[in-house]
């Protein structure tokens, strides 16, 4: 398994810029909102030293209680401004997660299924749940909090620099401490937590095969052997656990301690520069205030700093999603030439699901416009992969599938499907009305073209429906069953109308009877056109031009249904014995 890829610090720099960038105006919003209820903040501490120098110099109580009041406007401003600070950032915190959402559908849906094939839709899956929620959680609250944080902070010092810049200079003291501290510890933390993840990880794998295997444990007497394996497990988590707790216990005192540092500090230097008239008593113990406050912004900061590591960690993954090269972007792709001819061939072509491990070992076909071409084989021979590549939907490891005279992969997928399609059993119904699922197959065709599709694959059930081709389609609307759903699909066809039909057991899932239904619509759409129909039945063999057998990623037998008859091989077995 090749996973998909990771973006590098550069891109998820770029995303983030863009994320900000996006949404300017809330941008701006939530950091001047913040601001202005910091700056009310600020004036608590303010007044408060006004009232220490005015006091000292013996000023009336009247003016104290005019500074009180103000004390108090200040307070309640700063709590309303906040208020709608917090709700511009969750507002735009939603908005941006929305963003990221979408995009991500937009880069799923853009890679190629061989690229998700291989890399295993775990990954995939992962980074579309948890990886995308944690961003979005990291934009809605870990953004916010690290702008209001950082806001209140410089104006906090940039308060106490105005005060008196002595003062400012040694508040900034305990500074590279922290910041020296939290560095370390953020380096360490984040591979350490990983480590502690992927151990939790291994512990339940273990645990759960054990318990899912108990009879197997018990038949084979593995009971000591899983037994240690647990205990390796446990021992593994013990060691990743107490790596995190060593990491927290030095980092937290020591931050702890570093808070009171600029306090003491200013403090000390204070009571220094008052006894030499370079700082009034007021002017200090607003200083010693606003130093204080900081403290709670500071803890959250550092707090939301790891939680912040973890967002630009998934970012990285989600981001990398994009990074895939886009559905067929082959070398020498020239798009908007349509190929010359229609004949599809497959020349020396190897592919592999995994490295080291081809499935198909060099197959050479050449399907002549026109004919019905049947392949057989049994189970796992690779019939559907060959179906795949002749599609054009995954591209060989070795040699070339072309059509015409361009390898398919080259084409432009909407070009490639307008002229090759492949029928599965899965067939999609979506939301919407019959229209809409009609149109997306030939957005230009007309409500006659449409009606007559539907005739085509004899989908007599139109008759019923309420509102015609108006009728809404999918859950909660009218249903489909699985056979009018295959007739549905079979009527895109029809408008889509591509020279080259490929069907992989189009109708194996369905009932006998549904199955000779939906068999005969078939009939129609086929005609005209260079089928490759993958058999299970070999009367569908007898009746096509000529037969391919695939056995273990080779074409071992290729002719009419006769000549491998009359020749005697492994098809003339297999046809003796099923027509008994
Ligand atoms: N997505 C995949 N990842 C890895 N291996 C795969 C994948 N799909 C198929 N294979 C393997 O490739 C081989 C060929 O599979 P393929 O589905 O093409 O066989 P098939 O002839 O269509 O079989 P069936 O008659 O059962 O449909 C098998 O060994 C199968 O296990
Ligand atoms: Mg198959």
């Amino acid at each position: 398994m090749t996973g998909l890829p990771i973006a590098d610090r550069a891109d998820v720099r770029r995303a983030t810029v863009d994320l900000l960038r996006g949404d300017r105006r809330a941008v701006v919003l939530v950091l001047g909102l913040n601001a202005a209820a910091a700056v009310a903040g600020l004036a608590g501490p303010w007044l408060l030293g006004r009232i220490v120098d005015r006091v000292s110099a013996g000023a009336t109580t009247a003016t104290v209680d005019w500074l009180a009041v103000a004390i108090g406007a200040g307070v309640l401003a700063q709590g309303l401004l906040l208020r709608y600070a917090q709700y511009a950032a969750h507002r735009f915190g939603e908005r941006a997660t929305a963003r990221l959402r979408e995009q991500f559908v937009w880069r799923t849906l853009g890679l190629p299924v061989s690229v998700v094939e291989r890399a295993g839709t775990g990954d995939l899956a992962t980074r579309s749940s948890v990886d995308v929620s944690t961003v979005g959680t990291t934009v809605k609250q870990v953004v916010p909090v690290i702008m209001i944080t950082s806001a209140h902070l410089s104006l906090l010092f940039g308060a106490v620099f105005l005060l008196h810049p002595l003062l400012g200079l040694v508040a900034l003291l305990g500074m590279p401490s922290i910041l020296a501290i939290t560095r370390w510890y953020l380096r360490r933390a984040s591979p350490a937590y990983l480590a502690e993840g992927a151990a939790t990880a291994h512990l339940t794998d273990v645990l759960t095969a054990t318990a899912e295997g108990a009879r197997t444990v018990e038949a084979l007497r593995l009971g000591d052997e899983r037994g240690r394996t647990g205990v390796d497990g446990v021992r593994r988590l013990w060691t990743t656990r107490m790596r995190t707790l060593a990491l927290r216990s030095v980092y937290f005192p020591v931050i702890e301690a570093s808070y009171a540092l600029p306090v003491a500090a200013i403090l000390l230097a204070g009571g220094v520069f008052l006894s030499h008239d370079l700082v009034t008593l007021g002017e200090v113990v607003a200083a010693t205030l606003y130093l204080q406050q900081a403290i709670e912004p500071l803890d959250r900061l550092l707090q939301w700093m790891e939680m912040a590591q973890r967002g630009l960690a998934s970012f990285a993954r989600v981001l990398g999603v994009g990074r895939v090269p886009t559905e067929a972007a082959g070398p020498g792709r020239a798009p908007g030439r349509a190929p010359a001819g229609t004949a599809l061939t497959m020349r020396g072509v190897r592919f592999a699901y995994t490295e080291h491990h081809d499935v198909l070992h060099g197959i050479d076909l050449e399907v002549r416009p026109g004919e019905r071409l049947a392949i057989v084989g049994p189970s796992g021979a690779g019939k559907s992969t060959m179906a795949r590549l002749l599609a054009g939907i995954d591209a060989p490891r070795e040699g070339r599938v072309s059509l015409g005279d361009r390898p398919i992969t080259d084409l432009d997928p909407e070009e490639r499907r307008r002229q090759v399609a492949l029928i599965t059993q899965e067939h999609h119904v979506f939301m919407g009305s019959l229209r809409d699922n009609l149109a997306f197959a030939a957005p230009s065709a007309s409500d006659g073209d449409m009606l007559s599709a539907l005739v085509a694959v004899s989908a007599d059930w139109y008759a019923d429906l309420p509102e015609g081709l108006d009728t809404q389609l999918g859950d909660g609307a009218r249903e489909l069953s699985p056979a009018e759903a295959q007739q549905l699909a079979l009527a895109r066809l029809v408008l889509a109308d591509p020279h080259t039909l490929i069907l992989d057991e189009a109708t194996a899932a369905l009932d006998p009877t549904t199955a000779r239904r939906t068999e005969r619509a078939l009939a129609a759409v086929l005609t005209g056109r260079t089928v490759i129909a993958i058999a299970h039945r070999l009367n569908a063999a007898h009746d096509a031009d000529r037969v391919a057998v695939l056995t273990d990623g080779r074409i071992t037998e290729l002719g009419t249904h006769d000549e491998l008859v009359r020749a005697g091989g492994p098809y003339a077995a297999l046809w003796r014995s099923w027509h008994g």
